[in-house]
């Protein structure tokens, strides 16, 4: 069994999702290719829901952790909101059936076409992360005859103690308005008849392993609160972000439960009962509901180290080369009778960033599977085409089924949409 990830469990010494051997997928559909567990994706649902039980929440799932058609409908299903960050993600959302009045809008650069496709859709809020972006948000409704319901993004300067690059509420960061900035620009909200104040919100980072750096950010947005409410502006919901982690390697991260039990007790003690509280968790609702599968094409013995080449690569897995993350590889059929080597795990990329992972003992030879696992969030949802790569394949897999949930790019989608001036569309060639 994977330590993180029970839904991919050795069974006769072949890794399975669920009920379906890996190798069956990889010679099915190829490498590289991700491959998710819906029971894992409900059981990590589950865990939010069991947090919540019955209280006035609202589980807004993080779109960019993964964006697939495919999880946005499970997650739709099971009763989620969205919290989204582009036009492209709400056309996304709404396709996969989402109610737009569960919908929360994110990002400190919403433009006036992603402003009114969402004001045409109905959402829920916009999270607010600037004056400017107030004005506009205000322009872009008032011409369109609606009023925009909204929430302050507040940035509550507390250390989240994560990777530099996914720390978003210190005051260096570009994320959200400065909490001292944050009442003036209510009252600015509310001489704006476009607009319609319902909460306010922060987002500190993400990969957070303690609760601590969420209750500090809660004890500063309670004071504000109470000095809106002071001020004649009552609130309607209070938005805490993302953010929880998932173990990658031996991580402890807290159960939802351990994060809202002492939100809802503050709001209590503090007569804010009638908040709704949201959470946009992505990367603890999906991460280790997935695995890529690469294939090992290449053994390469270094002066210093020793290159295991693979098939999947930074354009497929971006986070080792982007946060130096760190991603568990198994073989998905171990030989247990050989002796381990240690191995960088590579991809055929032409950069020396593009690595998956390094230093691990393993016993491997050309031709074999490996899993990486933890694979679920911000994978595919950052790869890319680098180096003319087709995106790999995704498939859900379920109890013994596996849905292809999105299949392989061909070479000729590459550039399909291409143009060498004076010419014609090119056709299309043979690919793999
Ligand atoms: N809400 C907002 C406003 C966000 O910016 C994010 C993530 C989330 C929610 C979801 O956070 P989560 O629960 O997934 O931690 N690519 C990086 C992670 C970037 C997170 C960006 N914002 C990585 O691979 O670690």
């Amino acid at each position: 069994m994977l330590p993180s990830q029970p839904w991919f469990d050795l069974r006769e010494g072949v890794l399975h999702a669920e009920g379906v051997p890996l190798p069956e997928l990889a010679s099915r559909y190829g490498t590289p290719l991700y491959v998710y567990s819906r029971a894992a994706l409900q059981a990590a649902w589950q865990g939010y829901a069991d947090a919540l039980h019955g209280r006035r929440g609202l589980i807004c799932y993080g779109v960019k952790a993964n964006s697939n058609l495919a999880i946005l409908h499970e997650f739709q299903r099971l009763g989620a909101g969205f919290d989204i960050v582009s036009g492209g993600e709400l056309a996304r959302v709404l396709a996969a059936g989402a109610q737009p009045e569960t919908i929360v809008f994110s990002g400190v650069g919403k433009q006036a076409w992603e402003i009114r496709a969402a004001l045409d859709a109905g959402i829920l809020c916009f999270n607010v992360e600037s004056a400017g972006e107030l004005e506009c948000i205000a322009r872009v409704a008032a011409d369109c005859g609606r009023q925009a319901p909204i929430s302050l993004r507040v940035n509550p300067d507390v250390d989240a103690h994560t990777h530099p690059y996914i720390s978003t509420g210190l005051k260096d960061n570009k994320f959200g308005v400065p909490i001292q900035d944050a009442r003036a620009l209510y009252h600015r909200a509310r001489s704006l008849p476009a607009l319609r104040i319902v909460g306010v919100d922060c987002h500190i980072g993400s990969q957070i392993t303690t609760t601590g750096p969420w209750l500090d950010a809660l004890d500063k947005l309670l004071g504000l609160i109470e000095q809106l409410a002071a001020d004649g502006i009552a609130l309607q919901h209070l938005d805490l972000g993302g953010g929880l982690a998932i173990r990658y390697t031996d991580e402890t991260p807290p159960h939802p439960a351990e994060l809202l039990d002492p939100v809802f007790a503050a709001l209590h003690a503090r007569g804010l009962g009638h908040l709704q509280v949201v959470l946009e968790p992505g990367r603890s609702l999906v991460g280790n509901a997935g695995v890529l599968l690469t294939e090992v094409l290449y053994l390469k013995r270094g002066e210093t180290r020793q290159f295991a080449i693979v098939d999947a690569a930074m354009n497929d897995l971006m986070r080792p080369a982007l946060y130096e993350a760190w991603h568990g590889v198994r073989p998905v059929r171990p030989r247990d009778d050989d002796t381990p080597e240690t191995w960088d795990i590579v991809g055929p990329i032409c950069e020396s960033g593009d690595w998956l992972a390094r230093g691990r003992p393993l016993a491997i030879a050309p031709g074999d599977w490996l899993a990486l696992e933890s694979a679920g969030a911000y994978a595919f949802s950052m790869a890319s085409q680098y180096n003319s790569r087709p995106r790999a394949a995704e498939i859900l897999v379920d109890g013994d089924q596996a849905w292809l949930v999105r299949p392989r790019e061909t070479v000729h989608e590459l550039y399909a949409q291409e143009r060498i001036p004076g010419q014609p569309p090119h056709p299309e060639v043979r690919g793999p």
